[in-house]
Formats: structure tokens, sequence, C-alpha cells
């Protein structure tokens, strides 16, 4: 053989050798998922990898806030849809293109808003935190996530964990309140209920931690709006939920729109790859909020498309929703070197590693089931139901209005949430539907069948100026033996872009309710509503006072049992309900200040209406002396608390211990109090139970500095417990 045909031979039989060691390790269920991630990686055109950094919409847009037109024709190389129908047929129909017309058969990874709840929903997030029960906040996105799986969903793009502490911006309904650690619970409850303990198990769906970060600080509680956080403030307040998220394992996260003193989250290299993958170890996906790649021109950071694509992707965001940034301009970035193609790749690994996770390649379809068998089942119902009921707040209960008395035989069940359905799911009602929703008049009339007679009429709408019901509703008022007035706000004046500058009913919900109370008959108000309310128009008029929330599917079913005293109240304010607008921002855990019992408002009070954890039980609990097993403890060591609490009255219940930590003296200054643990039990009545609290120094003592350096400071430390304050040192 001369030299060339040597040369040839080498290379005929290099090339087969290279044939026969192609194995296809991505397609090896046994192969470790980093390995299969390399593997699809190593084989990817350039345009594959950019198609695979893409999420286009499907089906039909349900959101005021995110029009865009219906895709119609979707490409088998896509990364990601936010997938809008409940149709198993169309979802296998689409995925089918892509793992078997694709060239590398790559599944799509089907995303959407089931935010409390797919088909079965459950409260708004604001009211599930009132329930200060983690189990029933997991247990109902399990459910959540059972109805999207079966319907084509694998990724929700919730928990939001955003702490919120100003009323007037509609999104504190989406989240768990003002408090860090509440947020952080909670977040990780819903991660944990979402993705279960195995992401590819029948059931489970990857969850998305939102809006990261800073989003609810929106100046002047306006969405959308520019956000100015002091480092300092960022790591104290909004970043600790995040972290407690990620430790729950959460596989995704979504990039907020807001900037963060001039540097919007979607191209803020510190927040999303510095602190979320470089100080947490977070290797999941990073989602673009809605069209924020492209809006980043808007915020005045990039000059025009191209530029919030190179931007964006090499400050860590993974794969940009719907506006198509990405698709339009990576390959030329890519090809001219403004973006380096290994910035891209590991955006697509971390994709692919989603989808390995999540068991797309194995299990890429679903059985079409009929929607019975999906949706809306015997225990779905019953989990809402319970929650639900958890969630409502009991905020006054005069003379013992409720629960409803023995001799009640006339009811007059009046206001515009009585018969309304649509407006109880609150914003983001994920694939529910009205028709499924129990309304309150449906909710007593079952429940009091045989025992009171229920009379409805609407009476007012939730704003307007007619008061052409007003005589009639009073002459049914006269009537009662008791008067349950049902109001609040649609769905739609909370949620999205819903920020609003009061936060009082409409004059003519607050009219209405004391023209009602003028009749003299005992007064119920039930209000429903998305964030805290300005009660001081219904307040005085009622006797009895409770926020049920937008509590969904089973909302009046919840509340006939709480009116009942079947169910006793035992939902909590994860929010602190300011007197009025103008009173904010009011929250519990503020910093200690110069002056503290000065500096007040002249024209009004100083204490909010009602504080961060207000809330009534149909019993009383009375509270033992709070003991600690030791005054002081060293790093290393733990301190044990433990107060025993007695149910007094004649009533089972339920009772939170809430136990706060305070420190007064530190290198920076500390809040005033911050909740560290909680702890919901059962409690019979005339029985006791005993609470505890183990403080590990490091965990509960710590803070972090503007850096997130964490501190451990020696000096004392308060812990407090339901008006009792104790100190002990650490040494
Ligand atoms: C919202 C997100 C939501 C996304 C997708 C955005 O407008 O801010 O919370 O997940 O739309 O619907």
């Amino acid at each position: 053989m001369n030299r060339k045909a040597i040369a040839l031979w080498l290379l005929v039989a290099a090339a087969g050798l290279a044939g026969c060691s192609d194995r296809e390790v991505y397609k090896d269920p046994a192969a470790a998922v980093e390995d299969r991630v390399e593997d699809l990686l190593g084989r990817m055109t350039l345009e594959e990898k950019v198609m695979q950094v893409t999420q286009w919409t499907y089906g039909k847009n349900m959101n005021v806030n995110n029009v865009e037109s219906e895709t119609k024709a979707v490409s088998p190389m896509i990364g990601s849809l936010l997938y809008r129908s409940t149709s198993p047929a169309y979802y296998n129909r689409i995925q089918r293109k892509a793992v078997e017309e694709s060239r590398l058969g790559i599944p799509i990874l089907c995303g959407f808003d089931v935010i409390h709840g797919y088909r079965t929903i459950f409260p708004i997030p604001l009211g599930q935190a009132c329930s200060w029960n983690e189990a029933l906040v997991g247990e109902s996105c399990r459910v959540a996530a059972r109805e999207s799986r079966l319907s084509g969903v694998h990724w929700t793009f919730s928990p939001m964990v955003d702490v919120a502490r100003d009323a007037r911006w509609g999104r504190v309904s989406e989240g768990y309140g003002e408090d860090p650690y509440l947020n952080g619970m909670m977040g990780a409850a819903a991660v944990k209920g979402y993705q279960g303990d195995d992401l590819t198990a029948d059931g489970a769906i990857a969850a998305c931690l939102k809006h990261f970060v800073g989003y609810a600080y929106s100046d002047g509680g306006r969405d959308y709006h520019y956000t100015e956080i002091s480092p300092q403030t960022l790591w104290d307040t909004a970043l600790p939920p995040f972290e407690m998220g990620v430790k729950a394992g959460a596989a995704t996260v979504m990039s907020a729109f807001n900037d963060i003193s001039g540097i919007p989250a979607s191209a803020n290299r510190y927040t999303m790859t510095d602190i979320l993958r470089g100080m947490w170890g977070f290797d999941g996906l990073v989602v673009s909020d809605w069209d924020a790649v492209k809006q980043l021109v808007a915020q005045g950071v990039a000059a025009d498309r191209a530029e919030a694509a190179a931007k964006a992707i090499t400050a860590g965001l993974d794969m940009d929703m719907v506006d198509d940034v990405y698709r339009e301009n990576l390959e030329a970035l890519v090809e001219s070197g403004r973006v380096s193609e290994k910035v891209l790749d590991e955006a697509v690994r971390r994709i692919l590693r989603v989808k390995f996770r999540l068991g797309l390649f194995e299990n890429p379809y679903i059985e079409e089931l009929p929607d019975e068998q999906r949706y809306l089942s015997t225990e779905a119902r019953a989990a809402a139901r319970e929650l639900a009921a958890e969630s409502m707040v009991l905020l006054k209960n005069r003379g013992r209005t409720l629960p409803v008395a023995g001799d009640v035989r006339r009811i007059a069940l009046m206001g515009p949430m009585a018969d309304n359905r649509a407006d109880l799911m609150g914003s983001w009602w994920g694939q529910g539907e009205a028709d499924d929703v129990v309304t309150i008049l449906e909710g007593v009339k079952a429940e009091f069948a045989g025992k009171a007679r229920i009379d409805y009429v609407k009476g007012c709408d939730f704003d307007g100026g007619d008061r052409s019901e007003f005589a009639r509703a009073a002459a049914a008022a006269r009537g009662a033996d008791l008067v349950v007035l049902c109001m609040g706000e649609k769905r739609n004046w909370s949620g999205e872009n819903a920020s609003r500058a009061s936060l009082a009913l409409p004059a003519i919900q607050e009219e209405f309710v004391r023209e009602m109370a003028r009749t003299g008959r005992p007064v119920v108000v039930l209000l429903s509503s998305g964030r805290p309310v300005d009660v001081r128009g219904v307040e005085p008029a009622a006797d009895a006072l409770v926020e049920i929330w937008q509590p969904g599917t089973e909302g009046g079913s919840a509340v006939a049992q709480l009116l009942s005293g079947k169910v006793n109240p035992s939902g909590r304010l994860a929010i602190t309900f300011p007197v009025c607008a103008e009173q904010q921002p009011v929250y519990y855990n503020q910093r200690q200040a110069a002056r503290p019992k000065s500096g007040r408002y002249q024209n009004l009070q100083h204490e909010p209406m009602y504080p961060f954890g207000y809330g009534l039980s149909y019993t009383t609990f009375e509270y033992g002396p709070l003991r600690l097993d030791r005054e002081t403890l060293r790093r290393g060591e733990r301190l044990t608390a433990e107060v025993e609490v007695t149910n007094g009255g004649a009533m089972d219940g339920k009772e939170t211990v809430m136990w706060f930590l305070s420190d007064p003296t530190a290198s920076i200054s500390r809040p005033v109090r911050e909740l560290k643990h909680f702890e919901k039990q059962f409690i019979p009545a005339g029985e006791s139970r005993v609470f505890r609290f183990e403080i590990d120094p490091v965990r509960d003592l710590s803070f972090p500095d503007h850096t997130g350096k964490r501190l451990l400071e020696n000096g004392a430390f308060y812990l407090h417990v339901n008006g009792q304050k104790v100190k002990f040192e650490l040494i």
C-alpha cells in the first residue's frame, strides 16, 4: 500500500471506530444525567442550541397583561412552550413532533402558571400563608401538580416568594406575605409539594421560584416600576426565601421584571450568577419573565434587542420567555464573538438538565384521560376546602356573633360576593372554571339546610352607584336573625398590573354595610380580597368580620363551615392590615429607630389596624410561662424553649405559636423582632399542648451583611412568644 492509500485506510478505520463508539449516551436512562447532558450538547448545532433557550406560547391566552398571538405552528426544535391548552391529545401531538421529527428528538418542556391550583383552585397564596399550615400548602401543590401533569404541564411558574410589604401592589395576593421566613417556609413547602421526592414520578412537576429578585419593592406599589433596594435589605429581606426555596430543591427560577437600583434583574449577573449559582450552588435553569429580555431596552440598559439578548444570557438568564429576542439574535451574536458559545452552552446545559431530571426523555407522552379522571377529585376538593377554611382570618367577633347560634332561624345573605363564582377564584385561576366553584350562597344553604332559612338579596354591586336594591335588602335584614354580608374585591383588582392607590372598598359597598347595620340586626361581614383592606368604612358596622381572601373552588363550603362552627377559625395574618394606604409602609419587622416612640404621624394612629400574626378563634388559648433550658449558650450548643398552651374554651381548635427573636445590639442594626419558627397544633377543648423551639445559633442568631456574609455576634438576645419576652445570651 502506498502512503496515500494507508492514510485513507487509517481515516476510514478511525471513522468506523468513531461510529462504533458513538453510543447515544443521552438516550440511555441508566447513564448519569450529567453524562447525558454533555453527550447531547456535544451533538447540537448552533441553531438547535438557540431553539433550546427559546420559549413560545401555545394555546388560548387568558392573561390580559400578556397578550400574544397564538402560536400556530410549533417548531419541533422549540425548547419550551407556555402551554395553555388542557388537552392531552394536543399535548401528545406536539410532543410527538419534537420527539419523533426533530433531528435529536429533544422533548419540549411545557410550563404554565399553576399559581394556586390547576383546575381545582385553592385559596390565593396570601390566604394560604395565613393558614400557617405548611402541610396543607404542600398538599395543595401536590394536587395541582397531579392535575397539571395529566394535562401536559411539567413545570409551574410558582411559588412566588417575593416578600411584599406594600398592599397597594396587586401582586401581594400571589405571595406569602410580609415576612421573609414565612415566605421561605411556605415556598419550600410548595416546592416539595409540586416536585415530590422524585421529579420523574407520576404527578410531579418542576417548581419555579419567582420573581428573582426584589419585584415587590416596586416604587409606590406600582407594578413593573423601578425598585430601590439597598444591598443590606436585599440580603436581609428579599433573598432569604429564595435561598430556602433553592435548598428545598427548586428545579427552576424566574428572573424578575424590575431593576435593582439600576440593574434590571434580567441582566443582573450579581443576582443570577454570583449569588444564585456561585454562592447557593443552584444548577437548574433560570427563565425570564414574560418579555423581560426585550424590556431591557425600555429599562435603559440595552440599545436594541441584540444587546438585550447579549446582556441577559451573559448575566445568567438561560431561557427567553416569549419575546423571541434570543432566537432572533443569538446565532449572530455567537458567530460574531459578542457572546461566547460557552455561555450559550451553559444555558442549554441547564435546560437539558431539567428535562432529564423530569424524565421527559423516557416519558414524553401522557395518557389521554377524560376530564373527570384528571380534575376535581373528591380528595382534591376536600384539600381545597380544608386549606380555604384554615386560611380565613376572624378579625372581629363582638359578643360571640359567630359561630351562628342554634336559635338563628333566618339568615339574610347579601352582597356582591354572595352568589358569585369567578371572583372567589382570585387572580391567576389556572384552568379553573367558574362553574366548578361553590358559591357562598350554595355553601351556606347546604350547611344550614333544615336549620335556618336563607334569604338572598344581592343588595349592591362591587362598585358604581346603584342603590336600587338597598330597600329590599334592608327589609330582608330586618326579617332575619343574622345578616351576612359578602363584600370585597373583584378578582382583577389584585394580581399582576392591578395596583390600587386606596385600600378601601368602593363607597357603595361601605354604604351598603352601614345601611344594613342600621337595621339593628347582628351583622357579619365577610371580606374577600387579594390584599389587606382599609376596613374603616365597614368595621364599626360589623359585629363580626372575617377575611376570607379569594378562597377558590371550595370557598363557599369553607365559609359555611366557619359560620356554623364546624370549623373553628385558625387563620392568622401573614401581612399587616394598615389602617389605610397612607399608613404604609407598615410591617412588624422594621429596623430599630432612633426615637421609637416619636416621629409618628400627627393625624393618624400609629398602630396598624391588625398586626402581622393577628387572628381570633371561637375558643381561647392560654399560654403558660415561656421556659428556656438555659440562659446562656455557646456556638455549637442548642437552647430549647418551651411553652404550654391550653385550650381554655369549650370548642376544639388549632393554635399557631409564633417564635420571634430580637437582637438589640449588633454591628448592623437588626429588626425589632424577626420570626424564626412557628408551629400549628390541634388542641382539644380543655387540653394542653407543649410547643418547642430549639435555637441553633448559626441558623437563628446570625445575620447577613451587605455581601451576604453571615455574622454571628455574642451578646444578649430576646425570645418573644405571644407577648412574653425572655432574655438569653450567646457567649
Ligand atoms: C408574570 C409571571 C408569569 C408570566 C407567565 C408574567 O407577566 O409576571 O409571574 O409567570 O407572566 O405567564
